[in-house]
């Protein structure tokens, strides 16, 4: 049995909804574990398309959905989630859709400071999505969370509101000049959610450990990507969670004995949205070219997405980080057309190469990347579904991405559609 972990070694937006929602077909359960709706998803199915901010991307292949408890839920994305996606024929109720009851309740106050913060920031933003991810990570560190289990308790969700809304308030006010938020409007809306969210609210870790002994497979959503880990990414441009592997395990509550595999998904060349260091960032006709071409707009706030060079030093400090077993490379049909492509294969700093990924954005934005060159290619590869039917470059380009990141790919990704894909070695095989 298989149980694989899917996860983005850039900073998001790799293409990790379609890979996941690829291989939702061998799965029984898809399961997010951090992040909130500041992720965007996005699914190709028949011409049709789907972005998910919360609600798995196995959803599409009517696997069983959970969220764990390590994600932040916006109850209000959530219920227009549901409404959006059984609207669209795709249907979603408490049978094959789970959240998890400790799972942290975004609430009001923290879009509120997320918004107010980014503004007073001005220039030194973080280019946050402004979702409220961020605060509410900050109040399940400082203990004043309100989770799932206290949503759907009308007494505790009132006490524990009315002992944290002064402060935010008073925050909110003096420091932020925001607008205030009030505990009846509140809790008249809360409780709304609470009574159409109540069936769906589980214990993720008993039904995932339960369904693992069963025999069923699993699949794990990463959200983000690695370089916006809090830990490990490019802080303090990151986001509020560990996007890296290891978290598949606290998110969820399954432990680490059960995970067979993590495929990290990366993108051909790279992107960004939001503010923070990217070393192999094209500010030419290329980088425009690729934008374009790509699409490169963000699925969930719709900004332009910052575009560059595939970089193998951030790939390689993913391979580590999350100890990836097999790469999906994806967004390898917007390459086509270039005489040359270029992949960032080492940071030159004060004349020397270095060999980590710095820690300090000091010497991260003092870093000249360093370049190897590779022809392209000229044909639309996004008709192809056989490796050996690539042109000799496209396989010279993706036999190099192996070498360097020493791990094997899986999938190679032409297309947004389910079926633009090839896939070398199936994971859950
Ligand atoms: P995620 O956040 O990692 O799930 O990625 P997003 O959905 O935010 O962004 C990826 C975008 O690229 C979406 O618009 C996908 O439909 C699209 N996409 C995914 N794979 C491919 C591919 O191989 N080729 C092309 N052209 N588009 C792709
Ligand atoms: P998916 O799952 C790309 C970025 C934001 C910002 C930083 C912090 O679709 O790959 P936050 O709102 O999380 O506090 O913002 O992180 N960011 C993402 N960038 N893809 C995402 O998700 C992202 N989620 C957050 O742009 O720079
Ligand atoms: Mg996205």
């Amino acid at each position: 049995m298989s149980n694989i972990v899917i996860i983005g070694t850039q900073w998001g937006d790799e293409g990790k909804g379609k890979i996941v929602d690829l291989l939702a077909e061998f799965a029984d359960i898809v399961v997010r574990f951090q992040g909130g709706n500041n992720a965007g998803h996005t699914m190709v199915v028949n011409g049709e398309q789907f972005i998910s901010h919360l609600v798995p991307s196995g959803i599409l292949q009517q696997k069983t959905c959970m969220i764990g408890n390590g994600v932040v839920v916006d109850p209000a994305v959530l219920v227009k989630e549901i409404e959006y996606l059984i609207a669209r024929g795709i249907p979603v109720g408490p049978d094959n859709l789970k959240i998890s009851e400790k799972a942290h309740v975004i609430m009001p106050y923290h879009k509120a400071v997320d918004l107010a913060r980014e503004t007073m920031k001005g220039d030194k933003k973080i280019g946050t999505t402004g979702r409220g991810i961020g605060p509410s990570y900050e109040d399940k560190a400082t203990r004043i969370g309100i989770r799932f289990a206290d949503l759907i308790d009308p007494e505790i969700f009132a006490e524990k509101l009315h002992s944290v809304l002064d402060e935010k308030n008073f925050y909110l006010k003096h420091y932020l000049s925001s607008e205030t938020s009030d505990a009846a409007a509140i809790i008249e809306e809360y409780s709304d959610y609470a009574k159409r969210l109540a069936d769906y609210i589980s214990d993720i870790s008993f039904e995932l450990h339960e369904a693992v002994k069963a025999g069923k497979q699993v699949l794990f959503e990463g959200a983000q990507g690695t370089h916006l880990d809090i830990d490990h990414g490019t802080y303090p441009f990151v986001t509020s969670s560990n996007t890296v592997a290891g978290n598949a395990c606290c998110g969820s509550g399954l432990g680490p004995k059960d995970i067979t595999g993590v495929i990290g998904v990366v993108k051909a060349y790279t992107t960004r949205v939001g503010s923070g260091p990217f070393p192999s960032e094209l500010f030419d006709d290329i980088g425009d070219r690729i934008q374009k071409k790509g699409a490169e707009f963000g699925a969930t706030t719709g900004r332009k997405r910052r575009c560059g060079w595939l970089d193998t030093v951030i790939l390689c400090n993913a391979v580590r980080l999350n100890g990836l077993t097999g790469l999906a490379v994806t967004k390898l049909d917007v390459l086509g057309g270039l005489d040359k492509i270029s992949i960032c294969t080492g940071y030159e700093y004060n004349g020397k190469i270095l060999k980590e990924f710095p820690a300090s954005l000091k010497v991260l934005s003092a870093c000249r990347p360093v370049y190897e060159t590779l022809p392209g290619w000229s044909e639309d590869i996004s008709g192809l579904r056989d490796i050996s039917a690539l042109p000799m470059n496209t396989k010279n380009y993706l036999k190099r991405i192996e070498e360097l990141a020493e791990v094997p790919i899986q999938i190679v990704s032409v297309g947004p559609g389910r079926e633009e894909t090839i896939v070398i070695n199936n994971p859950f095989n």
